[in-house]
């Protein structure tokens, strides 16, 4: 049935309170009210749609930040939901355990295979790399190495927001003014093959990169918790992916030096670069996986971090040896994020990967196919990432790559009049991001692409 759209009265109240009371995240709210057309403020979603009070329609192209990855409206997970509400909502894993919990434990370490035989639960990607930090470093000490206190990251990395996430991460932008406040960490230049800190071309590189993480890795092996990583794409850094063999020698040497390695898969894992695990593709594990966004569908907050059986035999112990991972949330192995988890693990697995493999056969091809005509457009200097994860990146000069005046918000202006048109998109400063839905159709990609570019001139004539 077609959504009612809400009384005008009634929208324009939504938006005073919206105006008044809420304050949207990564968002200056000074400015937030003046926007043309206005965020829209939406009541329902269908498919891949989001449905605003107003009665117009966006397809979400940004996937509610990246997690909906079986489309706005996941019939099985929301079923599955709806059935664990009819038997508990909520119950804790201190002291007293549930089954939603057990059997996603399960299923998680069955999938991702040994040594990855434990999975432990909180609420948001941030939390699972909080997890992993301080599991990596309490690690350490119970191996008697208390002096392995650092971490290794790359620039432009984004783990999230808590503080521990903000210090491994690199976005001056977002974490710069957090500075004070965070413990230090070693850190290496990405992997950016558009604007390479080493000012290589691909005839002259010779992966110095991946040279200067095991350089890094060397000199610091000995005061080294972990390498923390996002494998195969920097993600909310700016869509940076690895050159082929980045990933496979960081790991390698990594190991060689007894380093912890910790893969933030929060973005690019349950089937975002088509692979369950993006690990599978390295054909190498980590020590750790952190897990989210799409864990659950999307639907509701769930992450995981799955630890080595090395890793988490260190924390077994006496009750008084004090070898306890003490670290917990309320909501750690929420019963009903835990059902929808295991629904939407349904949905990419049965079949023998069906839909991963549709991902995989159809969906990116078509993805980048639509894409590939961008590269011209007199706005774009670089279109980039793996899967089904890209950044469009304005520029105010091709030949030199200059970016606009970061104040102009070119690429929010691409996100308005796409927004114009129908599509909901977002950028992170100039870079136009491209993260649908895996369910995303043929048509759906034809649209975008449609969008992609009028959106894009109309962009280029304002610049
Ligand atoms: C790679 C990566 N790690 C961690 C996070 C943080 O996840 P959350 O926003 O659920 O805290 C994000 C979020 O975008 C992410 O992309």
């Amino acid at each position: 049935m077609p959504p009612e759209p809400l009384p005008a009265g009634e929208l324009q109240r939504l938006r005073d309170l919206d105006r008044g009371a809420l304050w949207h995240p990564f968002t200056q709210m000074q400015v937030w009210p003046d926007e043309t057309p206005e965020p829209p403020v939406i009541v329902r979603a269908e498919g891949n749609w989001l449905v605003a009070a107003d009665g117009a329609r966006y397809l979400d192209a940004n996937c509610g930040y990246w997690c909906l990855a079986l489309g706005c409206r996941p019939e099985r997970v929301e079923r599955a939901i709806a059935e664990q509400l009819q038997r508990f909502g909520h119950s804790t894993l201190l002291g007293i355990s549930h089954e939603p919990a057990i059997r996603l434990a399960a299923r998680l370490t069955e999938l991702a295979g040994p040594p990855l035989n434990h999975a432990f639960f909180a609420d948001s990607g941030s939390e699972a790399v909080e997890v992993a930090l301080k599991m990596a470093y309490q690690c350490q000490v119970l191996r008697g190495h208390p002096e392995r206190s650092k971490f290794l990251a790359l620039g432009e990395a984004y783990h999230g927001d808590t503080l521990g996430a903000v210090a491994v991460g690199g976005v001056d932008l977002f974490h710069g003014v957090f500075k004070p406040l965070l413990f230090h960490v070693h850190r290496v230049p990405p992997p950016h093959c558009y604007r390479c800190p080493w000012e290589k071309r691909p005839e002259s590189c010779a992966l110095e990169c991946a040279s200067a993480l095991e350089t890094a890795l060397e000199t610091h092996a000995h005061e080294l918790a972990a390498l923390v990583i996002e494998p195969f794409v920097l993600g909310p850094g700016g869509v940076i992916p690895q050159p082929a063999e980045y990933l496979r020698r960081a790991v390698l040497k990594a190991r060689e030096l007894g380093v912890t390695v910790v893969f933030d898969e929060v973005a690019v894992g349950m089937g975002r670069l088509g692979r369950l695990f993006a690990f599978e593709a390295l054909g190498l594990k980590p020590d750790l996986v952190c897990l989210a966004k799409g864990l659950t569908g999307g639907l509701l907050p769930l992450s995981a971090v799955l630890a080595s059986e090395e890793i988490y035999a260190q924390f077994l112990g006496a009750f008084a040896e004090r070898r306890t991972f003490f670290h917990g949330h309320t909501f750690t192995g929420s019963a009903l994020g835990c059902a929808a988890a295991l629904a939407a693990l349904e949905v990419f697995t049965e079949h023998d990967r069906a839909f991963l493999k549709q991902v995989q056969d159809v969906t990116i091809p078509a993805f980048w196919k639509m894409l590939e005509p961008l590269r011209a457009h007199p706005l774009v200097g670089n279109v980039r990432g793996l899967g089904m994860m890209a950044g469009l990146e304005v520029v105010a000069d091709k030949a030199t790559r200059a970016n606009f005046d970061w104040a102009r918000r070119t690429g929010h202006r691409v996100v308005l009049a796409a927004r114009k048109r129908g599509v909901n998109l977002r950028a992170i400063g100039d870079l136009v991001l491209a993260v649908p839905p895996l369910t995303i159709t043929l048509d759906e990609i034809g649209l975008l692409g449609r969008v992609y570019r009028e959106a894009l001139d109309e962009a280029f004539a304002q610049a």
